[in-house]
Parts: C-alpha cells; sequence; structure tokens
C-alpha cells in the first residue's frame, strides 16, 4: 500500500480490519510512504492489531548490527529462515517492523520470506507426499533472547485460515555455527538421511516463486503473517553497515 496513492500520511487513518485481511490473504503488507513513528506510535498502532508480546527487552526491539553480536540476528551474516517465537511461550501472530535506516549502499541484508501457504499449494503431489507427516525436532542454546528444545510437525493448519502451512527453522546456517546454531532432528529419518531431505527442502524454499528477499527503504513499514510465513536475512556485504529496523510481535 502506497500513501502517495491512498491519500492516507498516517498509519493511524488506515481501516484496520481491512488490512488484517490483507496480510492474511497476501501473507504480508508493505505500507510506503507514511509518516515515520516512534516507538510509542508503533506500538500503539500494533495494539489495534491485538495484544503485543512483551520480551525482557519490551515491545519494541532495535535491530541493529553489532560488533560483538549474543545472538546472530545482530550480526552481519545470513539468518537462517525461520519462524518467531518457536522457542517462546506465545507465538506472534504478526511481525510489524519499521526501517528507520535502511543499508542499500553497502549492499546485502535483504530479510528474506518464504510464503509457505503458496509454497504448499503449488508443491507437486510428490513433494507434499515428502513432506507430510514429517516432525522435525530443533535445539538451540539460549544466548540472548530466545533458545531451547521444541518438536514441530512441517505442515500444519494456519491457526486462522486453516490453509495448510509450513513450519521449519533451517540448519546448516555456515553463518550461524559460532554464534547461536540450530540443530535439527528429522524424526523417523537416520541424521544422514534427515539431512539429505532437510538440504533439499532448503533448496525447494530459496528456488520457489514463494520466496521473496526484501530490501528495505528507509520508512518502510512491513506487516508480517507469522503463522504462514518464514523469514531470515541474506548476509550483509561491504562496510558501513547502517540498517536501522524497529520491530514489534503482535499477538
Ligand atoms: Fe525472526
Amino acid at each position: 500500500m502506497d500513501a502517495r496513492e491512498s491519500g492516507a500520511k498516517k498509519l493511524a487513518h488506515l481501516n484496520i480490519a481491512e488490512l488484517e485481511q490483507v496480510i492474511l490473504n497476501q501473507g504480508m503488507v508493505l505500507l510506503r510512504g507514511f509518516d515515520p513513528s516512534s516507538d510509542e506510535q508503533m506500538v500503539a498502532f500494533a495494539k489495534k492489531l491485538g495484544p503485543l508480546l512483551a520480551w525482557d527487552f519490551g515491545y519494541v526491539l532495535d535491530l541493529k548490527i553489532n560488533q560483538q553480536p549474543q545472538n546472530h540476528i545482530f550480526s552481519q551474516g545470513k539468518v537462517e529462515l525461520h519462524w518467531d517465537g518457536a522457542f517462546a511461550g506465545a507465538t506472534p501472530r504478526f511481525n510489524f517492523f519499521q526501517c528507520l535506516q535502511s543499508s542499500a549502499m553497502s549492499g546485502g541484508g535483504e530479510t528474506t520470506f518464504v510464503n509457505t501457504c503458496r509454497l504448499l499449494e503449488s508443491c507437486s503431489s510428490q513433494q507434499l507426499q515428502q513432506y507430510q507427516d514429517k516432525v522435525i525436532r530443533y535445539f538451540a542454546e539460549k544466548k540472548a533472547h530466545y533458545g531451547g528444545a521444541i518438536e514441530e510437525p512441517l505442515i500444519s493448519p494456519h491457526p486462522a485460515t486453516k490453509r495448510q502451512r509450513m513450519r521449519f527453522i533451517e540448519p546448516f546456517n555456515e553463518d550461524n555455527m559460532a554464534v547461536n546454531p540450530v540443530e535439527t532432528q528429522v524424526q523417523g529419518m537416520s541424521s544422514s538421511q534427515g539431512d539429505a531431505f532437510l538440504r533439499e527442502l532448503i533448496a525447494h524454499l530459496y528456488d520457489s516463486d514463494s520466496f521473496y528477499a526484501h530490501q528495505w527503504t528507509q520508512g518502510d513499514y512491513l506487516l508480517v503473517d507469522n503463522h504462514a510465513m518464514l523469514h531470515g536475512r541474506h548476509r550483509f556485504q561491504g562496510e558501513g553497515l547502517t540498517r536501522h529496523l524497529k520491530r514489534v510481535h503482535i499477538l
């Protein structure tokens, strides 16, 4: 949605029921051309879509690249595909981002997305058969604000739309081996069979038409259906990383 076309400059003027429907139908919505928001304004707007998930840092996460990161989301490396809240008690329905400063000059750092509902709807029956009934166990050490062990079916119904969606955390991320690696185990498979299955799945996710890499422009807002989408980040390139995002989790 472009504010320059709709005539609305303020997030507060958007029709929330309509916006929610678009997020659920499309997986994500980019809002461009709107006025910037303070943390308080972001929180106030997000609360119209639902209660917010409170982390130990509060509601608004500052995503700035850090020299000695505790978690690789603050590093320069690739972030594996995942959904937010996997290791938390509650899974947010929506991720709400605001871009305060882009890093388009240094390149890389695009936020990566896979619309897993669309992906599954375009799968061959052979692929679907492979994915059906798989259960994956994930383990990540809690270093920053998430970690633990969970077990999730690869395919499950979206809690709101009931479309089939995929829950997956991408292992084998070379950029994350030292900081916060994710270990996986596919139930009922040997570790070599499981790893081969996962590598094929990862290639499918990145190659599919449902994959999208978002290059941030200052002022962008993104609202993402966290139950339908997976997200990650391409590795940053070059020097002078200036990207600054804010993120709020809506329950
Ligand atoms: Fe995330």
